[in-house]
């Protein structure tokens, strides 16, 4: 009798252990996953986009970027791209990430609108929401012209709130 109950507390307490490890290895990722944001502070780097010539008045044109947080083995996935306008006064480059559940918009130069083709969202041509689900415009990255060169520094992806 004895023995049945050792055997038996031997086992409750292997089932124990057994569920503290699991629970250890399933939760370690997922806090590390929490606090990343906080222990990995994303630096900002300017990104080249092209030679200012190659940018005509009043015209918005797709960009190549890198994804400014991308995670270590995002790979091909950390390309993304923005929407880059000139004016008069210089140059606006617009996140290509929608503001409602971050979807890439298109720009329709004859309607002069951002459209995003996941949810119907629509923005105007300074990215203010004009229709659909989002509530916050289109964020804007830093653009300089650094000589002849035209450079982004992408803000990271910020999508509904
Ligand atoms: Fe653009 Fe929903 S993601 S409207």
């Amino acid at each position: 009798m004895n023995d049945v109950l050792s055997r038996r507390a031997l086992y409750n307490r292997i089932s124990i252990a057994g569920v503290a490890l699991a629970s250890v290895v399933v939760s370690v990722p997922i806090i590390g996953y929490l606090l990343s944001p906080f222990i990995n502070k994303q630096e900002r780097v300017w990104q080249d986009v092209g030679a200012v010539d190659q940018f005509k008045l009043d015209t918005t044109v797709q960009v190549n970027l890198q994804d400014p947080s991308p995670l270590p083995w995002a790979g091909e996935t950390a390309l993304t791209s923005a929407w880059l306008r000139r004016t008069d006064s210089g140059f606006i480059a617009f996140s290509i990430h929608c503001t409602h559940l971050g979807c890439p918009v298109n720009w329709n130069q004859g309607g002069q609108l951002f459209l995003c083709p996941c949810h119907g969202g629509v923005f105007n041509a300074e990215g203010q929401p004009a229709g659909g689900p989002p509530q916050r415009p289109l964020q804007r990255h830093d653009v300089r012209v650094n000589g002849s060169r035209v450079e982004i520094r992408p803000v990271p992806l910020r999508v509904r709130g």
